[in-house]
């Protein structure tokens, strides 16, 4: 069953035309991985789809369950159950990850104790190595393999239907790409109608988390789609000899 549908979506920042077209459908349950060179415009359709306010659509759609969300704020997207990890997590001095955390949940309609939400996000933290994290400042004097980490407990923790997880292997060693793979996988298990729109430069993650698709995007738009295979045929021929790859 359809969840997200983007449709001919054509997206400017500053004046600069940087989506150029996108159509991209992804079901419930569904792991999409998107793939391609730096500025090909991957991050901006993270934002674009977050409702991220710098970016201009000039024209398309993006449907959630069947409606328009382009009109509505990142707040009122999240709460529609869309979570995006940042390539670049953002420092919050001041606030807790557990004060934050408390109040995402709640905000997106969780009903545990305080207490219970405390036990919870701190095993989800926990299975990611961190569960000593949540008391911290977000993301403060976090190195970026930890950052990456703790977006992935958030995600555990907030259980969203549509994951988009931008560069979420980046800087990861590789004990750390395996473990988030694994939470990734049991996010999957706990809710398996959860889709994933999993943007990498690496194929070595699609290892542990297993695309149903993979959309190679190149100067704002997808030029190519394929199942995983095509993520192998990438890593051994590059961008540059994508005619020599057929799907
Ligand atoms: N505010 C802005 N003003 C001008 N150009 C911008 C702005 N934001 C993004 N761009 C341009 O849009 C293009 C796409 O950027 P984007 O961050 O989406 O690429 P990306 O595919 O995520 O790249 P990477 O793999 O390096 O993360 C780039 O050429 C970038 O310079
Ligand atoms: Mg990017």
């Amino acid at each position: 069953m359809e969840l997200l549908r983007i449709e001919n979506l054509k997206v400017a920042v500053d004046g600069k035309l940087i989506l150029k077209g996108i159509n991209l459908t992804v079901n419930r349950g569904e792991t999409h991985a998107i793939m391609g060179p730096n500025g090909s415009g991957k991050s901006t359709l993270a934002a674009v789809l977050m409702g991220h306010p710098a970016y201009e659509v000039l024209d398309g759609d993006v449907l959630f369950e069947g409606k328009s969300i382009l009109g509505l704020s990142p707040d009122e997207r999240a709460k529609l159950g869309i979570f995006l990890a940042f390539q670049y997590p953002y420092e919050i001095e001041g606030v807790r990850v557990s004060q934050m955390m408390w109040r995402a949940f709640r905000a997106l309609g969780g009903e545990v104790s305080p207490v219970e939400f405390r036990k919870l996000l701190r095993e989800n933290y926990s299975a990611l190595g961190m569960g000593e994290f949540i008391d911290r400042e977000i993301n403060l004097g976090f190195s970026g393999g930890e950052k990456k980490r703790s977006e992935v407990a958030q995600l555990l923790t907030l259980k969203p239907k549509l994951a988009i997880l931008d560069e979420i292997d980046s800087g990861l060693d590789i004990d750390a790409v395996r473990i988030v793979g694994e939470a990734l996988n049991e996010a999957r298990r706990r809710n398996p109608d959860m889709a994933i729109l999993l943007i990498t430069h690496y194929q070595r993650i699609l290892n542990h988390v297993r695309p149903d698709r993979v959309h190679v995007m190149m100067d704002g738009r997808i030029v190519m789609s394929g199942g995983y295979e095509l993520s192998l045929k990438l890593e051994k021929e590059g961008y540059g000899n994508l005619s020599k790859i057929i799907v």
